[in-house]
């Protein structure tokens, strides 16, 4: 069993308590915590949203969202109604007047509660909830603001957010969440690396042969296509979710694991990306939008008829790149990355292929010889897996072939893994802002993205069709093809 360590009592706000975010992640992920006795009874999260609503209202709508997003087994009801009376609720206009008192008269009930901001809301109105909890003197040495992705749509846009935000709250109280960071096998990377001296001997360019970085997703754009076609798999995904990886694959041990050591160790590898220029851009980038095809047998049809029959939209649902980090470690080492939606599997995996070892001695008939590759599986199924040359068994004489050192964490540990939601959750209460970014990580991050959309923003050509169902255009397999090396691809 995990140790659960209560966290202190809280109220927790949650700007834009309708939206989708807080229906789908945020309610189940306070539920889970609360069921296993990690809230104080003492503890309130209040939704807070423009509608007027009363707070029996609000606790019903947060009832159907758990029957939809908590699987049965988990919902026990009496537990279920423990948890809807800690919800309240408050009307309030996050961008004007209203409401403002009625919020604090209900903060100042019980004013030593440690107080966590969560803004689900239209990165819009992050500035001006800001602003409003300041002159309304709700801001106080207990107070956290966690701000949600998209922050900005490119380097600009993203400085204002954090100039807002930043004039209220100083940087220790900011928590900007990437989800991907509360994923345990995400976290679990920092293990594996530093506390198992057999890899981290490893990780260094005379071993390593390469990096591949996938996240495909079977979804599309769903209810989403106003905001995704604004933002594209690059500002969605790459910018922020990939980055991440790349960083924690990438960087050097952190001094300790405190939030700034081991955010200075993800900036320095943010700032030795290569930044692709406009003359690289054909060679190492690939960006496709995908049309009618089926997934999981079922057809399916294109983005631009997700949106609705636009037929002009140029912004990309996939993205496979090629990256280079400069720095001594890593010279010569590709990262291999792509992400994209409608593909064929929802998966999330960093491949280390490490390079093949120098000479054979065995005979050439007796195997095909593969190098070790360390495969890190994020979703479905968290595990590592590496694959070894072994000898095949029996008395046929020395014949080898690749077998697998597998652990699946969930078989290991026999217990449910906690969506990432609610691991970052109790962080902010805890004030532990390791698994959050930092203003310069966001920023650095957008200013490479930002080369690389200008880039393609000067070129002629749309992203290249693929179907509903394919790992992407074949451009993305003639990317790595080009130099001898193939996309890992598995069928779980
Ligand atoms: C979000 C993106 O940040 O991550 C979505 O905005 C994407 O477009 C989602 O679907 C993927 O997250 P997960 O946890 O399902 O891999």
């Amino acid at each position: 069993m995990a140790t659960i360590i209560p966290v202190a009592s809280f109220d927790c706000v949650v700007f834009g308590a309708t939206g989708d975010l807080t229906t789908r992640k945020l309610l189940p992920a306070l539920y889970y915590r609360y069921k296993d006795g990690q809230i104080p009874g003492t503890s309130r999260i209040i939704g807070a949203s423009r509608s007027e609503m009363s707070a029996d209202a609000f606790r019903e709508r947060a009832r159907d969202a758990l029957k939809r997003f908590v699987p049965a087994r988990d919902l026990v009801e009496d537990k279920l109604g423990a948890f809807l009376d800690h919800l309240d609720y408050v009307a309030v206009d996050g961008a004007g007047d209203d409401g403002w008192e009625d919020l604090s008269a209900k903060l100042a009930e019980r004013p030593d509660q440690v107080r966590p901001y969560y803004l689900a809301t239209s990165p819009d109105l992050y500035g001006s909830i800001c602003r409003n909890l300041s002159v309304h003197g709700l801001i106080g040495e207990k107070s956290r603001v966690v701000l949600e992705k998209p922050i900005g749509k490119d380097l600009k846009s993203a400085r204002a957010i954090n100039d807002a935000v930043g004039e209220v709250f100083p940087e220790e109280q900011i928590f900007r969440i990437d989800h991907y960071l509360g994923k345990e096998t995400v976290q679990n990377l920092l293990a594996l690396r530093f506390a198992n001296t057999i890899f981290e001997r490893l990780w260094t360019a005379d071993v390593i042969d390469h990096v591949q970085i996938t996240v495909g997703e079977t979804v599309g754009v769903e209810g989403r296509a106003g905001y995704y076609d604004t933002s594209g798999a690059l500002r969605d995904m790459v910018q922020n979710h990939l980055l991440q990886l790349l960083c924690l694959m990438a960087m050097e041990s952190p001094l300790t694991l405190d939030a700034n050591s081991v955010r200075d160790e993800k900036l320095k590898v943010l700032r030795a990306l290569k930044p692709i220029t406009p003359h690289d851009v054909q060679s190492v980038t690939v960006r496709g939008q995908y049309a009618a095809g089926a997934v999981d047998g079922k057809p399916v049809q294109g983005y631009r008829a997700d949106l609705g029959g636009e037929t002009e939209s140029r912004t990309e649902t996939f993205v496979a790149l090629k990256l280079e980090v400069q720095s001594w470690r890593w010279a010569g080492v590709p990262f291999y990355i792509r992400t994209g939606k409608r593909l064929p599997q929802k998966l999330s995996e960093i491949v280390v292929q490490f390079r093949a070892s120098p000479f054979s001695i065995f005979p050439a008939e007796s195997f095909g010889r593969e190098p070790n590759r360390l495969v890190i599986r994020l979703q479905p199924e968290e595990g590592i897996k590496l694959e070894v040359m072994t000898k095949d068994p029996g008395p046929g004489g020395m014949r080898l072939r690749p077998t697998n050192l597998d652990i699946s964490f969930e078989e290991t540990f026999k217990q449910r893994y906690p969506d990432a939601y609610e691991r970052l959750l109790m962080d902010v209460v805890r004030g532990n802002a390791t698994l959050f970014m930092r203003r310069d990580e966001v920023e650095v991050a957008w200013a490479w993205a930002d080369s690389l959309l200008k880039a393609w923003a000067d070129r002629p050509e749309p992203p290249r069709a693929y179907p509903a169902g394919s790992w992407g255009p074949t451009a993305a397999i003639a990317l790595i093809e080009r130099d001898g090396r193939t996309w890992h691809e598995e069928v779980h």
